[in-house]
């Protein structure tokens, strides 16, 4: 990524007043959280060497009046009136300071059913999103970045076929990610064929509703843009490491963070391409920075500034934190392990057990210093104390991982070249870094001399601009092709099963998109989700190429 469009995000979310740089900024931040000079001098480290950084909020408001610092949500939504609007509003303030926010709706009675206190009828979960979606539209985040919400419905809710639909036209309910709440019972009946059978009867109208309906309009959605998300709610509940506490059916706008009503959470990342050394993983330096980042994230507990009582009342009770990877991709890609592979999927599984071990043990030290998260008695870290009763996850890290200049989260690289657009509307070819340094080494070896060389690589980026790809060109080498592979070149199955690798060892959840090609029928859509099932992911999102008429996919001008 250019220097140019890393300054003009820097300047345009994250600068504050007298300061001119991302150092000003890590200062800041470092300083808001150290509790003295050597911690303050060790968080500063950490964020300028891009080895770690937090989530949005916390670079733009820690150590400022605002002093909200955390990513994630989730509000509780009752059926009345006042419950109702109480969200809304609550959704505002989080929204004003730079947080997105996570809603079941299923406590809503179904449109159709009597009210009582005025003798009508209910109008539903879904008109009630829309007055959700348009108080987002008028709150733009803190001012820097637009609202994020997620809006769940149960499978079991009788307005799931509504809810399921609507997205259907774009544009609709934009401020929302849509997510469909299954369950175990729901799937079993779904892999046992029994479509005809009637999953749900609306009480008041005595509409039936088969399990075919709702699993065919899921796929429906999905097939035509990518919508809904699906999440799986008792393998959500088998991990929940605070059942003492209930049970869990919202997450955040992103879906990483499955989270009780009230409850927040502050998210960071450990960019994995900085963790590298003469070709392997440098344990040392990832077991520092990960106890580093633990209590960097664990400090803001205390230091946030919450936006409502209850939210801080939640979230103090099992004081959750989130730290994930980013620049994964990157990393396989120095190590020269191809993504979907066996040895790329071992890797992963491996790094990701390391980093949640040494973070569930710097929160267990943390614990013994300062004291256990409260709801301890009753959840699953009863017999070994921690601070913190999650922590950790995978974030999309939309923008973190641009400022960090690495892969997002642990997305395949989109592509390997493209243009972007800065602020002031002038266009930079982006090459990926470590792409082209490979790419060199080979057309130097394949060439007879510079101008050949240099001719070569011209070919190999321009094809990579108009396919999106390198796996048509023929001069390239299989070895580096099997590398240099893209999020389009990777099959659905080893996307599928690089998320299942990174959840076994993940407490929260994970942001992920399966691709898939244009050409996905419904059936393997259908595959998709039975896979993820099976192999115990927490949600996922599918999105097939091209899907999506506002997104329509411009290789040569998107990331
Ligand atoms: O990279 P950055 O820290 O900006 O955020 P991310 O990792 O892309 O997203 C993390 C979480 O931030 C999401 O899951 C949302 O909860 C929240 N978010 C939001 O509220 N609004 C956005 N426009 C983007 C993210």
């Amino acid at each position: 990524m250019t220097s140019s469009i890393i300054d003009s995000i820097i300047k345009a979310r994250y600068l504050r007043e007298g300061e001119s740089s991302f150092e000003d900024i890590c200062r800041r931040v470092a300083k808001a959280m150290g509790k003295d000079e050597k911690e303050i001098s060790d968080f500063y480290e950490e964020m300028a060497s891009f080895r770690f950084l937090p989530n949005s909020p916390t670079l733009m408001n820690a150590g400022t009046k605002l002093g909200q610092l955390s990513a994630c949500f989730t509000l509780y939504v009752g059926d009345s009136i006042e419950e109702i609007f109480d969200a809304v509003k609550w959704g505002a303030l989080i929204h004003k300071t730079g947080g997105g926010t996570g809603y079941n709706f299923s406590n809503i009675r179904p449109e159709g059913e009597s009210v009582c206190s005025t003798e009508g009828v209910a109008s539903g979960p879904i008109s009630f999103m829309k007055v959700f979606n348009a108080a987002t539209d008028v709150i733009k985040q803190g001012g820097r970045r637009r609202g994020a919400n997620m809006g769940i419905l149960n499978v079991w809710h009788p307005d799931i076929l509504k809810f399921i639909e609507s997205k259907k036209n774009e544009g609709d309910i934009s401020n929302f990610n849509i997510s469909v709440m299954v369950n175990d019972e729901f799937m079993r009946l779904v892999e046992a064929g029994e479509f005809d059978r009637t999953w749900i009867k609306h009480s008041d109208t005595g509409e039936e509703i088969t399990v075919g309906s709702v699993w065919n309009g899921i796929i429906d959605g999905i097939w035509a843009n990518g919508e809904p998300g699906v999440l799986f709610y008792d393998e959500i509940n088998r991990k929940n490491m605070t059942p003492n506490l209930g049970l869990i059916d919202t997450t955040n706008p992103c879906g990483e963070q499955p989270l009780f009503h009230f409850e927040s959470c502050v998210l960071g990342s450990l960019n994995l391409s900085k963790f590298l050394i003469e070709g392997k993983l440098d344990k040392t330096a990832l077991e520092r920075s990960t106890r580093l980042a633990v209590r960097f994230l664990d400090e803001i507990i205390d230091k946030n500034v919450y936006p409502i009582p209850q939210i801080e009342e939640a979230t103090k009770k099992t004081r959750k934190i989130g730290l994930g990877l980013m620049g994964v991709h990157d990393a396989l890609l120095i190590l020269g392990i191809p993504y979907d592979s066996l040895e790329g999927r071992k890797f992963c599984e491996d790094t990701m057990e390391f980093v949640n071990k040494i973070g569930i043990d710097e929160s267990h030290r943390l614990s013994e210093e300062k004291s256990e998260f409260p709801a301890l008695k009753g959840s699953a870290w009863e017999d070994y104390a921690v601070r913190n009763a999650a922590v950790t996850t995978i974030a999309p890290t939309g923008t973190i991982s641009i400022l960090a200049d690495c892969s997002s989260g642990i997305e395949p690289v989109f592509s390997y070249a493209y243009t972007r657009k800065d602020t002031v509307q002038k266009t930079f070819e982006i090459l990926h870094p470590i792409f082209e340094r490979e790419l060199d080494k080979v057309v130097k070896s394949v060439a007879k001399n510079a101008s050949e060389s240099e001719e070569l690589k011209r070919e190999a980026i321009d094809t990579v601009h108009k396919t999106g790809s390198v796996q048509g060109i023929k001069w390239l080498p299989d070895d580096f092709k099997r590398i240099f592979k893209t999020a389009l070149d990777i099959d659905w199955r080893s996307h599928v099963l690089m998320q299942a690798a990174f959840q076994k060892h993940v407490h929260a959840s994970i942001s992920k998109t399966i691709n898939m090609p244009n050409s996905a029928t419904k059936k393997d859509i259908e595959s998709v989700l039975l896979l993820a099932w099976h192999e115990k992911l927490k949600g996922l999102t599918i999105y097939r190429t091209g899907s999506r008429q506002s997104v329509v996919l411009e290789l040569s001008s998107d990331s």
